[in-house]
């Protein structure tokens, strides 16, 4: 039995028959860009996650850079983000003209901290991006207060954890703005590429929404250079089926995290993942820690026996060519990225998967 890290199939197969007439419904519509499918959308995301706006985009990296600017990051500005992170985190923070300054992250939950943002601040620092990685966010509490403190913007990183809580609020919906991503692997993933903004201010809302349609104000007004980002109605129209069971899925990726906890608890030289007390963990990935240099053993010896797994992330931001040259310090990123792995996890999976995986993770660390 060949077990993939992720398997998008079982969501659609369990959702055909909904998915299959939306569509339909879609095409036979002629409003394939923007319209009442996006605005629909929008509104049951802006429901869901607790704000007043969602802005929907053509991914999350443009969520992202659209936040940004909406923010007014620029030219000479600084931004403080996760080096343990998707290339896009940064990415978009240089589009801008702006620099990314790194953040070292916690060891057990591979966040930055309000601390390490902190530390990372300049007077040129203009926002904080934090990244919810995997599935839980860092205490949102103590990042706004820094923000505040600084008078600084946060936009949330929320591509990995889509629908998690902190206290009675939602991911994305803390700081001033959250971007989303609907790639098809995302915990609600699109059958493309797709993305979204939240934010429950007025005046960024009407920024981002200008700033995703090349900076048009109303019909023939530009104020703003802008983009071409509008989330695609087909991916609305899907989208909208599958946001009613995202909670549903999350509690199942739960479920699978926990047993998967109880079948590694005790594996020497195996660290399962760290669920931080201020919040909820969504499990975009499963994420193990395996130390003594002994991590890529058990890769290889996972993918021999035809169980997927992935290293999320090999190499830290500040050690990317594009990012050495700002020399960048943060030893907990650099020691994580020897470590991790990163095991199967959606959905749909099953226990007999789960224990599987675990039994194949045992036994390569058995075998030294
Ligand atoms: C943490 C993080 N940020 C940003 C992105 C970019 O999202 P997208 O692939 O939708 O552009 C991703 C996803 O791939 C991600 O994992």
């Amino acid at each position: 039995m060949q077990i993939p890290i992720y398997n998008p199939k079982p969501q659609y197969e369990a959702l055909r028959g909904e998915l299959e007439q939306a569509a339909t419904g879609l095409l036979a519509s002629g409003a394939y860009v923007l319209g009442p499918h996006v605005e629909a959308f929008e509104d049951a995301v802006a429901e869901h996650l607790g704000c007043r706006h969602a802005i929907g985009v053509n991914s999350g990296t443009d969520a992202l850079l659209i936040a940004l600017a909406a923010a007014g990051v620029g030219p000479g500005d600084e931004v403080v983000t996760s080096p343990f992170t998707f290339y896009a985190s940064a990415e978009v923070i240089s589009l801008l003209g702006a620099t990314p300054r790194f953040a070292d992250i916690d060891p057990d939950t591979f966040n930055v901290t309000a601390e390490t943002l902190e530390a990372a601040c300049s007077g040129r620092t203009k926002a904080l991006l934090p990244v919810h990685i995997f599935g839980q966010g860092p205490d949102m509490a103590a990042v706004n207060d820094l923000a505040r403190r600084r008078g600084l913007h946060v936009v949330e990183d929320t591509a990995q954890a889509f629908g998690a809580r902190q206290g009675e609020r939602r991911l994305g919906a803390l700081g001033d703005l959250g971007a989303h991503s609907f790639y098809p692997t995302k915990n609600l993933g699109g059958f493309g590429d797709g993305g979204m903004i939240t934010t429950d201010d007025d005046g960024l809302a009407a920024q981002c929404r200008l700033l995703r349609l090349h900076g048009q104000e109303r019909r023939d007004h530009h104020t703003r250079i802008g983009h071409n980002s509008r989330l695609d109605a087909l991916q609305a129209a899907l989208l909208h089926v599958k946001l009613p069971h995202v909670d549903g899925w999350n509690d199942r990726r739960k479920a699978i995290a926990a047993l998967y906890d109880r079948r590694l608890a005790d594996v020497p030289g195996l660290a399962t993942p760290h669920v931080a007390p201020h919040g909820d963990h969504v499990y975009h990935q499963y994420t193990v820690r395996i130390a003594d240099g002994r991590r890529d053993a058990v890769r290889d010896a996972l993918q021999a026996a035809g169980i997927g797994c992935m290293v999320y992330y090999a190499v830290p931001l500040h050690h990317q060519p594009a990012y050495r040259h700002l020399q960048a310090c943060c030893p907990a990123a650099e020691r994580a990225c020897q470590e991790v792995l990163s095991l199967p996890m959606w959905p749909y999976m099953g226990e007999e998967r789960v224990e599987r995986v675990a039994e194949a993770v045992r036994q390569a660390l058995a075998a030294g």
